[in-house]
């Protein structure tokens, strides 16, 4: 049976993207199919982490949505992201959002059908024979975060050790109790190494009354690396790394 995981932030530059294409890569190399949908289509990114850019993006989920082609014309193999290191039957697909801003502008003026995009998520789960299908979502709360939300098996909320994001997550999680998501978890990103994790982590886990999958530091290598490159990939020894398998694990469980 596949998995369908949400990864959901209030606020952008929470870490979403960076934190979907490190779980989606942790989880594909266990020899699992993995596809990674970026469905913030106002403000796409997750493709750089696989070293896409526009030129090789013929098409992307806008072409799918406006009905210019299938959905799984609009998947691109990027199993090479695992760096030779997943085991036999590993493979991840990427459905990229286009970075034309004429596309993005269509999307604002238009909108688009919601029930289309979640056509387009069962189409791939089938012809992609996928294990588990990641959501890269737009921050905030609007339709297809509803969607998202709704259709999850596991909803990831990511949050920073900020106030803005406190509130927000807040409405969010509310929302996700409401839509009865079988599985959520909360997850704190860019905690400063001089804070205590685990009062954060005890903290965050009563003001929401959800499990805390991890509370990530704010780390060098990451901002330095600068979305170039997935994390796990480039520093698979490095504690981030160990600690971000884990909430693999718990996403898997
Ligand atoms: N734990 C972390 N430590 C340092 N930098 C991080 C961490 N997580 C994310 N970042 C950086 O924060 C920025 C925003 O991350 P991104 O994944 O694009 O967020 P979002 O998709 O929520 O907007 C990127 O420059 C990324 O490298
Ligand atoms: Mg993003």
């Amino acid at each position: 049976m596949v998995k369908v995981v949400s990864v959901h932030s209030f606020r952008g530059g929470t870490g979403k993207s960076n934190s979907t294409a490190n779980l989606a890569a942790t989880v594909a190399q266990q020899g699992y199919r993995v596809g990674i949908v970026d469905t913030d289509i106002q403000s796409p990114g997750i493709h750089v982490l696989f070293g896409f850019d526009e030129s090789q993006m013929n098409l992307s989920l806008n072409d799918y949505l406006w009905g210019r082609c299938s959905v799984e014309d609009a998947a691109y193999d990027v199993t090479h992201a695992l760096q030779g290191s997943g085991a036999s039957g590993s493979a991840i697909y990427l459905i990229p959002s286009s970075l034309k801003a004429g596309e993005i502008a269509r999307v604002l003026r238009e909108g688009y059908d919601v029930g289309l995009l979640n056509d387009g998520f069962q189409e791939l789960i089938q012809q992609l024979n996928l294990d588990y299908l990641f959501i890269d979502t737009h921050p905030g709360l609007n339709e297809e975060t509803l969607l998202s939300i709704t259709i999850s098996d596991v909803l990831l909320l990511i949050m920073r050790p900020d106030r803005q994001d406190f509130q927000g997550t807040a409405v969010t999680v509310d929302i996700a109790r409401r839509l009865e998501v079988p599985k959520m978890l909360l997850m704190v990103n860019k905690a400063l190494s001089s804070f205590d994790f685990d009062s954060l982590k005890a903290e965050v886990e009563s003001t929401y009354g959800a499990p805390v999958a991890a509370v990530l530091p704010l780390t060098e290598e990451m901002i330095q690396l600068g979305s170039s490159d997935i994390f796990c990939m480039r520093f698979p020894d490095h504690p981030l790394s160990k600690t971000i398998a884990g909430v693999a694990a718990l996403l898997m469980d």
